[in-house]
């Protein structure tokens, strides 16, 4: 999709079809009051085109809402897309973002090619930030996942022209050059997220996170076994052992602009992501029911590999490293077994951690413990982990939240701060010592699972012996890698989810 910002009268725009947001004015509640509508333009032209139809009432400017006028009086534009954004007064950000998707997202089984899209004139919303929201939307919209169908249909839309007001210029073009720069970032990530198991390996991921990181100019590593075992890192070796499949340890790091390390003194933040290419559950094995599920198993790598994709790119004043533990989780003769006792990667000077395997199928917090000692090893102050971790965070809170934790309040309001830019929901659950009680071991330092209650927190509280004092935040997208239902801005299948908050973030640790 070619993306452009353009500054001229909408009435000019010789499109296949114009878009433009609306909102539902109408305050009185009952069955009679009738629907009353606005468009967010303020040019005569569009408010005429579509005057009669929403004097009609039939068009309710609901979220998500669309209707079309074909050759609509006094534009140059094919089509006139209304596009629904909900109540007036509740317009956000957010709702630019979804109503650019969802533009496009009409246009696609339409077979139309080129979209434009009117910046919604909203007095209260900045037009920068609304800018980049409109161009993640369309870009994140023209996305579908059916690669894989020969009898595919390209549905893609080929132009989509963001137009806005001449006195906001600068700040419109910089927010949309961004926005595209993140939803590609995103795209990145939920292209190798939605890759099968058979095609996604380790060793593949390894490849595509190395093109990714040469073609925008990232420091790369990716080693395998030898270099596990150098590192002593038997916590991921153990769950790498069951797979005819290489693991693969990813490295990637970003410096800023005139970075010296001897003098140095800013943050450097650490990005460690499980990258299960499929969990079977090991030897624990996984019912088979749904177990086609957990190819996305390396949905959390797959977001800290997009994340670095739009850092090297927007270029923060912050260095970033990213650590990605991938490997299949399979059941084998070689494979690790219950009641195995794994020895964990050393943290400096102090011997790794014991850990008693109790499910093979709690995997994700092995490869991470190693991931995120690994990263303190190369010097992260700070650090977040992202992975589809616990069937248990998604019983918590369905798929409408991430579950988040952290070890630092200072560092979640941080975090917290950079969801009111993505958009993202995420929801903080708590940690505490009750929990650490139960993954206390009998016969090694700890276990790998907590049993039934709280199995998302005793993830958690695993991943937090490993991060330690460090500042440290953990995502469980459990719920949220995978879309079920298709909406109207965005397809089902992989969702890039966390690409964009992790970004925020990091960038709030700028010097
Ligand atoms: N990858 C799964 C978690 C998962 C479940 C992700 C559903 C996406 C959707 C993880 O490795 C796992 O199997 N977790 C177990 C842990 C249990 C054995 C303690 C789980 O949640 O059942
Ligand atoms: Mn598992
Ligand atoms: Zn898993």
């Amino acid at each position: 999709m070619k993306t452009e910002v353009i500054f001229s009268p909408l009435a000019a725009l010789e499109v296949e079809l114009l878009a433009v947001a609306a909102v539902d004015t109408q305050t009185e509640k009952g069955a009679d009051a009738k629907p009353q509508t606005a468009l967010l333009t303020s040019e005569a032209a569009v408010l005429a085109a579509a005057a009669q139809v929403l004097a009609s009432g039939e068009f309710k400017a609901g979220t998500g809402e669309t209707l079309v006028i074909h050759a609509p009086a006094g534009l140059l534009a094919k089509r006139l897309l209304l596009v629904g954004a909900g109540k007036a007064g509740k317009v956000t950000v957010h709702s630019v973002r979804n109503a650019a998707g969802t533009a496009v997202r009409a246009a696609k089984p339409r077979g139309i090619r080129e979209v434009a899209f009117a910046l919604p004139e909203v007095a209260e919303l900045p037009p920068g930030p609304c800018a980049r929201a409109a161009a993640e939307g369309a870009l994140l919209a023209d996305f579908d996942w059916d690669t894989y169908r020969s009898d595919r249909k390209d549905q893609g839309v080929y132009s989509f022209k963001l137009a806005a007001l001449e006195r906001s210029k600068a700040s419109v073009e910089a927010g949309f050059a961004e926005g595209a720069i993140v939803a590609e970032a995103q795209n990145f990530a939920r292209v190798q997220v939605n890759e099968p198991g058979n095609v996604l390996t380790p060793t593949v991921l390894g490849q595509r996170a190395a093109a990714m990181a040469e073609s925008i100019g990232l420091k790369w590593e990716v080693c395998s076994t030898g270099k596990l075992l150098e590192l002593k890192m038997g916590a991921f070796l153990g769950v790498a052992k069951g797979s005819e499949e290489p693991p693969a340890l990813i490295v990637l790091t970003y410096e800023p602009e005139g970075y010296d390390a001897a003098s140095y003194t800013g943050s450097v933040i650490g990005l460690v992501g499980k990258g299960i290419t499929f969990d079977t559950g090991g030897i624990s094995i996984k019912p088979a029911d749904s177990m086609e599920k957990m190819k996305y198993d390396m949905a959390g790598s797959a977001a800290m590999l997009g994340a670095m994709c739009a850092i090297g790119q927007l270029k923060p004043k912050v260095k970033v490293i990213c650590v990605v533990c991938s490997a299949e989780n399979m059941p084998d003769g070689k494979a690790y077994k219950p009641g195995d006792v794994l020895t964990a990667m050393p943290d400096g000077d102090k011997p790794g951690k014991t850990i008693e395997i109790i499910n093979t199928d709690a995997e994700g917090r092995l490869v991470l413990a190693d991931g995120l000692t690994y990263a303190r090893s190369l010097g992260a102050t700070h650090l977040i982990d992202a992975a589809t971790l616990t069937g248990a965070c998604v019983v918590a809170l369905g798929m409408t939240n991430v579950g988040a934790f952290s070890n630092d309040d200072a560092t979640w309001e941080k975090f917290n701060a950079a969801l009111s830019v993505s958009g993202e929901r995420v929801w903080r659950l708590p940690l505490g010592e009750e929990y650490v009680e139960q993954i206390k071991s009998d016969i090694a330092d700890i276990k790998n699972t907590g049993g039934r209650y709280g199995g998302a927190i005793t993830a958690a509280e695993f991943l937090h012996v490993f991060a330690g004092d460090t500042p440290w935040i953990h995502l469980d997208i459990a719920g949220l890698a995978w879309i079920e239902d298709s909406r109207p801005y965005i397809a089902k299948g992989p969702s890039g989810i966390a690409v964009r908050s992790i970004l925020e973030w990091v960038r709030s640790y700028e010097a």
